[in-house]
């Protein structure tokens, strides 16, 4: 159980290195399946993308078709999301805070590592209760999150191998991973949560699991895999309201 939880990504320097981020390694396989698993669960084109970060979320769910509006709690990621797409629309709220959002509005909120770091259970069910509220009835929440198999392996786009520690962590304690990728190879600080406390979360939360998707890679896929076609880095929830 942790406390002092900070958001590393309300940082500007982070920002600056995340907004050069596209879809390489590690993250194409984030990506990869989600096209396909939104056109199968969610009808209608309105989504709200929670934790955009730069925006690259926001823009992939753009291309898709779906009109966007992208959301978070760290103005200097919004604020790079803002220069690479000076069309979109990106808000800043405060945490847990959807008071700006007309309830049942959307068809889909995607949240894409965002639930990485939300730290505690308490916080987790203020933030999808709150997401519930904002879909339509029929809509769907896309919730993807790092596998807690992550944290203690290497992949094509991380490291955690100077992380030990990350081996014992349980639901709610403090993890750290490299981004191999970007200039800024400061350790990541998420939190881990496991396949058992998302169920519990949902349930507390007023959502129902449609589907749970744990993609793994492809030999033939032009990346230098390490793990990812044995484990699965990422796990993607499909999530409806309990009472729709
Ligand atoms: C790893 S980034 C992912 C950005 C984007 N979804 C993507 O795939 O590129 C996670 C983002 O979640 C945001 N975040 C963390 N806690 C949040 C919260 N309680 N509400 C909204 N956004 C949050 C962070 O500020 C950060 O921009």
């Amino acid at each position: 159980m942790i406390l002092d939880f900070f958001n590393v990504y309300e940082d500007s320097k982070r920002a600056e290195a995340y907004a050069k981020l596209e879809f390489p390694g590690t993250y194409y396989l984030a990506y990869r399946d989600l096209p396909k698993i939104i056109f199968k669960h969610v009808k209608g084109r309105t989504a709200l993308d929670f934790g955009c970060g730069t925006g690259r979320s926001s823009r992939f769910l753009q291309k898709l078709g779906f009109s966007t509006v992208g959301v978070d709690i760290s103005a200097d990621m919004l604020e790079k999301a803002r220069e690479l797409d000076s069309k979109g629309d990106y808000r800043l709220i405060k945490d847990g805070d959807f008071s700006q959002f007309e309830d049942q509005a959307y068809d889909l909120v995607l949240s894409v590592f965002t639930f990485d770091n939300i730290p505690t259970m308490k916080k987790k069910v203020v933030n999808f209760r709150g997401l519930g509220r904002l879909l339509k009835n029929e809509g769907r929440i896309v919730n993807l999150v790092s596998s807690p198999e992550i944290y203690t392996h290497e992949w094509a786009s991380f490291s955690t191998k100077d992380f030990p520690k990350n081996k014992h962590a349980k639901s709610g304690d403090k993890v750290r991973i490299i981004q191999t990728d970007i200039e800024d190879k400061r350790p990541v600080e998420d939190v881990v949560w496991t396949d058992e406390y998302y169920r519990e979360t949902y349930k507390k939360a007023g959502l129902k699991l449609v589907k749970t998707y744990k993609p793994l890679a492809k030999r033939s896929e032009p990346y230098k895999w390490v793990n990812e076609t044995r484990i699965a880095p990422w796990v993607i929830y499909v999530l409806k309201k309990e009472k729709s």
